[in-house]
C-alpha cells in the first residue's frame, strides 16, 4: 500500500526550474513537493553553463536566493568577440543598459536547495519509480518510490514537469510538435584550478575552432573547446587541450593562464523546441520543453524564466481561480523560448567553424565585422544576450 498525500503543485525533478518554481510558489503561500530521482549530491556536482541574464539575477535575489549569488556572482559588462586575430569588446552595460554576471548554475541549485531545505519544504532525492497520472482530471497524481524503498501517492491540483530532456513529462502530452536541429560539432568543457588571465568573457573563432574563454572565480577558470560531434574524450590529454586553448585564443602579448584540469567532459549541441509546453494540469518547464545549444548561455535562463511565468500563471489559477494566465502560459513562454532559440543558434552559427567551406568561413567573418562595427548590429547582441523580454517575478 502506498503512503497517500496532498499537496497544491507536484514538481517533478530538482533543477533550476523545479527548485525555482518551488521557492517562488512559497513565497505566494503555495505548497509544493520536489521529487528528483537522482541524489542530491548528484545535483549539486552537476557542472553545467553559469551566464545569469540580468533579469535571473534579480529572479533569484526575489526568491530568496540571491545572496551567495551577491558576494560571490562575477558581473560582467559585456564580451569580447575575436576572429582574424583581433579581439573586441562588445559593451552590454554602455549599448543596452544591462549587465550579466557569472555564476554557476551548480550553485544555484546548492542555493536553492539550502532554501528549500531551510524552510522544511519537502524535496525528495534519490526517488525511484516516479510516474504521473490523471493530468486530464482536477486531481492528478504524482507517484515515486522514496529512497528507503516506500512507495508514496501524491494528489495534487497540479503537477510541473521540470525533469529536463530525457524526463517522464514530456512524452505525457499527446500531440506535441516538436522543432529540432542538430550541429556538427560538440563541445570539451574543463575546469581548471587557473586564475583568468581575462576580464570578461572570450568568444574566439578561430580557424581551428570556436573557442569560448569562461571563469568561475578568481581562481577557477571553465574553457571550452569546439570538437566534432561525437568526439572521444580519452583523445585530448591535458596537453593537447591547453595547446589548442592557446592557439585559438591566443594574440602577441597574451596567453591563457594554464592550471590543474579537475573536470573535463564533452556536451553535445542541439537546438529543440516542444510545444504545447501543456496537457490539462501538466505544465512542462525547462529542458523538459526545450533545449538551446550552450552559445550564448540561454538554457538556464530560459528554465528560470519559464519557472516565473509558471508560478504567476499557478497563483492565479489556484489562489484566485483564474484561468487566464495558465491558458497563456505555453505561449507566452515559446514566444521567449523562440527569441533565444534565434540568437543560440545566430551565435553558434557565427562562431562555430565548419572545415572545408569557404562560404560559411567568409560570412561568418563579415557577421563578425559587422556585430562589433555596426552600433545598431551590436545593440541587437546586447540586447538578446543580457536578456531580451525577461519575465518578473511577480509580474
Ligand atoms: N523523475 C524525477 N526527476 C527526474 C526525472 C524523473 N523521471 N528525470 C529527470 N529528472 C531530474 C534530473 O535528474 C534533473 O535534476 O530533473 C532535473 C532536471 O533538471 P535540469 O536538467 O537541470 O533541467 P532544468 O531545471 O530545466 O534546467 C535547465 O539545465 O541542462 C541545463 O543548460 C540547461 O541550464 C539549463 C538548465
Ligand atoms: C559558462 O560559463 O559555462 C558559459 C558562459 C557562456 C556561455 C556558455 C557557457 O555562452
Amino acid at each position: 500500500m502506498a503512503v497517500s498525500s496532498r499537496t497544491r503543485v507536484g514538481i517533478v525533478g530538482a533543477g533550476p526550474a523545479g527548485l525555482m518554481l518551488a521557492q517562488l510558489l512559497s513565497l505566494r503561500g503555495i505548497d509544493s513537493i520536489v521529487i528528483e530521482n537522482r541524489s542530491r549530491e548528484y545535483c549539486e556536482a552537476r557542472q553545467r553553463a553559469g551566464m545569469l541574464e540580468a533579469g535571473t539575477v534579480a529572479a533569484l535575489r526575489a526568491a530568496g536566493a540571491g545572496k551567495r549569488l551577491d558576494a560571490e556572482g562575477l558581473e560582467h559588462d559585456g564580451i569580447y568577440l575575436q576572429f582574424s586575430g583581433e579581439r573586441h569588446h562588445v559593451n552590454f552595460r554602455e549599448l543596452v543598459g544591462r549587465t550579466v554576471t557569472v555564476y554557476a548554475q551548480t550553485e544555484i541549485v546548492k542555493d536553492l536547495i539550502a532554501a528549500r531545505l531551510a524552510a522544511a519544504a519537502p524535496i525528495e532525492f534519490s526517488a525511484s519509480q516516479v510516474s504521473v497520472s490523471g493530468v486530464t482530471t482536477d486531481a492528478p497524481v504524482l507517484s515515486y518510490v522514496d529512497a528507503a524503498g516506500v512507495a508514496h501517492e501524491v494528489t495534487c491540483d497540479v503537477i510541473a514537469g521540470c525533469d529536463g530532456f530525457h524526463g517522464i513529462s514530456r512524452p505525457l502530452v499527446p500531440g506535441l510538435s516538436v522543432y529540432e536541429r542538430s550541429y556538427p560539432y560538440a563541445w570539451l568543457g574543463i575546469l581548471a584550478d587557473a586564475a583568468p588571465s581575462t576580464d570578461e568573457l572570450i568568444y574566439s573563432r578561430h580557424e581551428s575552432g570556436f573557442a569560448l574563454y569562461s571563469m568561475r572565480s578568481p581562481d577557477v577558470s571553465r574553457l571550452y573547446l569546439q570538437v566534432p560531434a561525437e568526439e572521444d574524450l580519452q583523445a585530448w590529454s591535458d596537453d593537447r587541450i591547453w595547446a589548442e586553448l592557446q592557439k585559438r585564443f591566443g594574440l602577441p602579448g597574451w596567453s591563457v593562464s594554464e592550471g590543474r584540469i579537475t573536470d573535463k567532459s564533452i556536451t553535445p549541441m542541439r537546438s529543440f523546441v516542444a510545444g504545447p509546453m501543456r496537457h490539462g494540469r501538466l505544465f512542462l518547464a525547462g529542458d523538459a520543453a526545450h533545449i538551446v545549444p550552450p552559445c550564448g548561455a540561454k538554457g538556464l535562463n530560459l528554465a528560470v524564466g519559464d519557472a516565473i511565468v509558471l508560478a504567476s500563471a499557478l497563483s492565479a489559477l489556484l489562489v484566485e481561480g483564474s484561468p487566464a494566465l495558465a491558458d497563456d502560459y505555453s505561449d507566452a513562454c515559446l514566444r521567449r523560448v523562440w527569441r533565444a532559440t534565434h540568437f543560440s543558434y545566430f551565435m553558434t552559427s557565427m562562431m562555430h567553424v565548419l572545415p572545408g567551406d569557404p562560404f560559411d568561413d567568409a560570412i561568418q567573418r563579415a557577421q563578425l565585422r559587422y556585430v562589433t562595427s555596426s552600433h545598431p548590429a551590436a545593440t541587437s547582441l546586447a540586447e538578446n544576450y543580457s536578456g531580451y523580454d525577461s519575465p518578473v517575478v511577480g509580474g
